[in-house]
C-alpha cells in the first residue's frame, strides 16, 4: 500500500498516486485487483476503470477492507502505460457524526492505495504493485467529505509533485468486495426551475433521492458554480435545508475556461430533490441532471392499488430503500448522520429484501456488525461504528433493545427470503451474546433500561411515537416494557435458528429464557383486567404479534387495544419498533376494518399524510411537514428515512397475500393468505423471489372476490383462506375456507365471499371492551 506524500491531510487537497510502466505484449485477460484506504476512482492510460462509485465501499475498515477486481486488458496496451489512482478522505477520515461533536480520521488519518495487476485472473505473480516507485499529486479536488460536498478547479491539473511511501498494511484485512458496488442509477430531468431574489436558479428534480448532481457548464476560466442541495421548499416555497444541520452538501466547480465542460463529483453524495445553483463570474450552465446512486440498483417486486397514495407510498419506500442502500443500511443520506443506524435496518429488513436482492449487501453489513459488537455482546448504535474508533463523545454508543436486534432479525430474513442456513451459523454465536447482553443488563426476565444516554444497556424505546390528537398527552410505552418484550422476541427467535443450525443446548436454554421472560411480563405489564401497563398502541401490537398475553385475557386485551386506537381519533401511535406490528396485529385480532381504517388514513399521522403532503420518500417523522406546510424541528427531520416504508411488507404480505414460509424458506413453499381491504380493490402485486416470480392480484365486486394468483414453476404453493370468508373456489372446485388447501406451481384462480364487517357490530365490540 502505498501513500502520497504530497497528502496534507484530512480537509485538504485529494490526491493522486500514479505509475508508468511498460508491458509487453497484452493479452486481453489481465486483471486488476485494487482498493485504498479512503475513497479512490481509478485511470488506466486516461480512461476510468469500471463505473463502481465510492469504491473500494464502506466496512469497519480496521478489520476489514473490501476490494475490487476489474477486467482491464482493453485498457491496457503494449508498450508503455500509465495508471493513476485518485483518492479522496470519504468515510475513512471526513467528518461523520453530527456537529456537535463530529468525528475526523475515524479509521485512520492516511489516505493511501493498494494495487496489484495480474496478466489473467489466478496468476501467482502481479505485474505491476504499488510501492515506493510510484509518484505522487495533488489533484483538482480541493476539498471533499461525506458530509462537507466537493470542491472541483478545473483550472488545476493532476501533475506529478512528490513522491509516495509505503506503508504497513495487514493483508488479511483484505475482502473481496461482498455485494455489488454503488452504481448509477438512470438520470433524472428537472421538471421545474424558476430564479430566486437573489438571482439563484432552483432546479426541482421532483424526485428525493441519494446521489449527485452531474453538470455541463460554458464559461470563462475561473467562473464558479456552488450547488446547494435540499430535500424540500419551506411553507413559502423557498429552497430549505437547515434540516442538513452541519453537513455542508455543497458542490462548488471553478471553470476551466475551455469550451462545455462536465463534471460529477468523485468522493461525496447527497440527499436531495432540489438543486440551487448560483454562478459567480461569465459562466452559463449549460445542463443538470440528478443522478441517483445504490448498491441494491434492481427493483424486485411491485405493488399497485385502487387507491393512488398508496401506490406513491410503495415507490417512496422504494425511493428510500435506494436513497439509503449507499454501501451500508443508512437512516438517511442528507444531513450529518448517514449512518447504519441498526434500529431502522432491523425493522425494514423485511421489506428490504422484498423490494430488491438484498442477500450480499446484508451479508457484508452484518459481518460489520459482529465486527463491532463489543465484548460483552452490546451491539452498536450503527454499523460501521465510527464510536467504536473514538469513544470520547459517545460513550457507551451501543445496546439498545430493538436496534442491536438487527444481529439476528437481518440473518433470520435473509434466511426467510434466500434461505440462507450458512449465515445463520456464521452468526449464531453473535446473536447469543447479544441475548446475553440484554439479559445482564437487568440480570433478570424484566429488563429496566437506565434513562441516561451512555449509560449500559440505555434503549431508544419506541422512537419517535406521535403526539396525541390534542393536548393532552397520550400514554407511550416505557423503555422496560419495551425492552423486556425485545427480550422475548430475541430469545425466542435465536432459540429457533440455534434449532434450525442444529445448536440444541442453546435452543433450549433460550427457549425457556423466552418462556420466562413471557411469564414474567405477563405478571409485570398486565393488569387484572387485561390492560397493558402503559396501555398504549406499541404495547398492544408488540404483544399480539409476539404472543405474549394469556389467552384468559386476550378478548380484554383486544378492547384496550382498539381503545388505544381510538382514543387516537383512529390514528396511528406507534413509533420505530411499535409500527410495523400494528396493522399485522390488528389483522391477527380480526380487525381488518379498523388497520384499513389506520392504514388508509388521510391526516397527521398516518402513512398517507406524507403522501398527501408530495412526499416522494418516506419521511422519519409522521409530522416533518405541518399542514400549514411549515417545517418541524429541522434539529431531526429527515425526508427520506425509510424505517415506516415498513409497512410495504405487510402490504406484499398481507394484503396482496404472499410470503415465504418459514418450514421451507426461499419462496420453495409460498403461502397465500390475502386480507381483503375492499378501498384496496383492484390489487396487483409481483415479486420477483429467488425460486422465480410470484404474483397476486385480488379485486371484490359487491362481496365477491377474485383471487388470482402465480406459483413460481419449482415451488409449491399453500392457500390459507380466513374462516370468514365463504363460498371459496379454488380452480372452479369448492374448497373449505379456514384452513390450507395445497397449490401447484402456476396460475390459480380462487373466488370467495367476502362478508364486510358491520360498523355497528364494531361499535358494540368497543363498548364491550371498555367494560371487561
Ligand atoms: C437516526 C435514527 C435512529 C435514531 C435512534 C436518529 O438520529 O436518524 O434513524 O434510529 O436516531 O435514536
Amino acid at each position: 500500500m502505498v501513500r502520497p506524500l504530497v497528502d496534507k491531510g484530512v480537509g485538504t487537497p485529494a490526491s493522486f498516486v500514479a505509475k508508468t510502466f511498460t508491458l509487453d505484449t497484452v493479452s486481453g485477460a489481465e486483471i486488476l485487483d485494487i482498493t485504498a484506504l479512503g475513497l479512490y476512482v481509478a485511470f488506466l492510460n486516461g480512461k476510468r476503470v469500471g463505473n463502481d462509485v465510492l469504491t473500494p465501499g464502506w466496512t469497519a475498515y480496521d478489520a476489514r477492507l473490501s476490494y475490487q477486481t476489474y477486467d482491464v486488458g482493453s485498457l491496457l496496451v503494449a508498450g508503455e502505460n500509465r495508471i493513476e489512482i485518485w483518492l479522496g478522505d470519504g468515510w475513512l477520515r471526513s467528518q461523520l457524526m453530527w456537529g456537535k461533536h463530529p468525528i475526523y480520521n475515524t479509521w485512520g488519518s492516511e489516505i493511501a492505495a493498494l494495487v496489484e495487476l495480474r496478466g489473467r485472473a489466478g496468476d501467482a505473480d502481479p505485474i505491476l504493485v504499488t510501492d515506493a516507485s510510484w509518484e505522487s499529486g495533488e489533484l483538482p479536488i480541493r476539498k471533499s467529505g461525506i458530509y462537507f460536498g466537493e470542491t472541483f478547479d478545473a483550472r488545476i491539473a493532476p501533475t506529478v509533485s512528490g513522491a509516495t511511501a509505503a506503508i504497513d498494511f495487514d493483508h488479511a484485512r483484505l475482502v473481496a468486495h461482498e455485494t455489488t458496488p454503488v452504481r448509477e442509477l438512470d438520470a433524472l430531468t428537472a421538471v421545474k426551475t424558476w430564479t430566486d431574489a437573489e438571482g439563484r436558479i432552483v432546479f426541482d428534480f421532483a424526485q428525493n433521492v441519494g446521489g449527485y448532481v452531474a453538470i455541463s457548464v460554458a464559461g470563462a476560466a475561473g467562473a464558479t458554480v456552488v450547488i446547494e442541495h435540499a430535500e424540500v421548499l419551506d411553507k413559502d416555497g423557498n429552497f430549505y435545508n437547515v434540516n442538513y444541520r452541519t453537513a455542508e452538501a455543497t458542490i462548488t466547480y471553478v471553470l476551466k475556461g475551455q469550451g462545455t465542460e462536465t463534471y460529477r463529483p468523485h468522493f461525496t453524495f447527497q440527499g436531495f430533490r432540489y438543486a440551487r445553483v448560483a454562478i459567480t463570474g461569465d459562466a452559463k450552465l449549460v445542463d443538470i441532471k440528478s443522478l441517483p446512486i445504490s448498491s441494491v440498483t434492481e427493483q424486485k417486486a411491485t405493488f399497485t392499488s385502487g387507491n393512488k397514495l398508496v401506490n406513491r407510498l410503495f415507490l417512496n419506500t422504494l425511493w428510500s430503500q435506494r436513497g439509503n442502500f449507499i454501501e451500508v443500511p443508512t437512516d438517511c443520506p442528507q444531513r450529518d448522520e448517514r449512518l447504519g443506524w441498526t434500529g431502522d435496518a432491523q425493522v425494514f429488513a423485511g421489506t428490504a429484501a422484498y423490494l430488491g436482492d438484498v442477500q450480499t449487501f446484508f451479508h457484508k453489513w452484518v459481518r460489520d456488525l459482529m465486527v463491532d459488537q463489543r465484548e460483552d455482546g452490546a451491539v452498536p448504535h450503527v454499523c460501521p461504528d465510527p464510536t467504536r474508533m473514538q469513544p470520547e463523545f459517545y460513550p457507551g454508543f451501543y445496546g439498545s433493545t430493538g436496534w442491536g436486534d438487527a444481529i439476528y432479525q437481518v440473518p433470520w430474513q435473509l434466511y426467510l427470503h434466500y434461505g440462507d442456513t450458512a449465515f445463520l451459523k456464521e452468526t449464531l454465536p453473535s446473536m447469543i451474546k447479544w441475548v446475553d447482553f440484554v439479559w445482564s443488563i437487568s440480570d433478570g426476565p424484566i429488563v429496566s433500561p437506565p434513562r441516561e444516554w451512555g449509560a449500559r444497556g440505555f434503549s431508544f424505546g419506541d422512537w419517535l411515537q406521535p403526539k396525541g390528537p390534542s393536548a393532552k398527552p397520550l400514554p407511550t410505552i416505557g423503555d422496560d416494557a419495551a425492552a423486556t418484550i425485545y427480550l422475548h422476541i430475541a430469545a425466542k427467535q435465536v432459540a429457533e435458528i440455534a434449532t434450525i443450525v442444529g445448536d440444541t443446548a442453546s435452543a433450549a436454554r433460550l427457549g425457556k429464557m423466552a418462556d420466562a421472560v413471557k411469564t414474567a411480563f405477563a405478571s409485570e405489564f398486565i393488569t387484572v383486567s387485561g390492560r397493558l401497563a402503559y396501555d398504549d398502541q406499541t404495547s398492544y401490537a408488540l404483544a399480539i404479534v409476539h404472543d405474549l398475553i394469556p389467552a384468559d385475557k386476550y378478548e380484554a386485551a383486544k378492547g384496550y387495544f382498539k381503545n388505544t386506537i381510538d382514543r387516537a381519533d383512529r390514528r396511528i401511535g406507534t413509533g420505530f419498533i411499535g409500527t410495523p406490528a400494528l396493522l399485522p396485529a390488528l389483522i391477527k385480532i380480526g380487525e381488518w376494518a379498523l388497520a384499513s381504517e389506520v392504514f388508509l388514513q388521510e391526516e397527521v399521522p398516518g402513512w398517507l399524510y406524507q403522501v398527501k403532503m408530495g412526499a416522494t420518500t418516506i419521511w422519519e417523522r409522521w409530522d416533518a411537514i405541518q399542514e400549514d406546510g411549515s417545517i418541524y424541528n429541522p434539529q431531526m427531520n429527515s425526508y427520506n428515512h425509510y424505517a415506516y416504508g415498513a409497512v410495504c411488507q405487510w402490504l406484499l404480505e398481507g394484503v396482496a397475500g404472499f410470503r415465504p414460509d418459514e418450514k421451507d424458506p426461499a419462496f420453495k413453499t409460498v403461502v397465500f393468505e390475502p386480507r381483503i381491504l375492499p378501498e384496496l380493490s383492484p390489487v396487483n402485486a409481483e415479486h420477483d423471489s429467488p425460486a422465480g416470480t410470484i404474483r397476486a392480484a385480488w379485486t371484490i365486486s359487491g362481496e365477491a372476490v377474485r383471487y388470482e394468483i402465480e406459483v413460481p414453476a419449482a415451488s409449491r404453493g399453500v392457500l390459507r383462506l380466513a374462516a370468514a370468508y365463504r363460498d371459496a373456489t379454488l380452480d372452479g372446485q369448492a374448497i373449505a375456507t379456514g384452513q390450507d388447501a395445497a397449490l401447484s406451481s402456476g396460475k390459480h384462480v380462487v373466488t370467495f365471499n367476502y362478508a364486510a364487517p358491520k360498523r355497528e357490530e364494531r361499535q358494540k365490540s368497543l363498548v364491550n371492551a371498555n367494560t371487561p
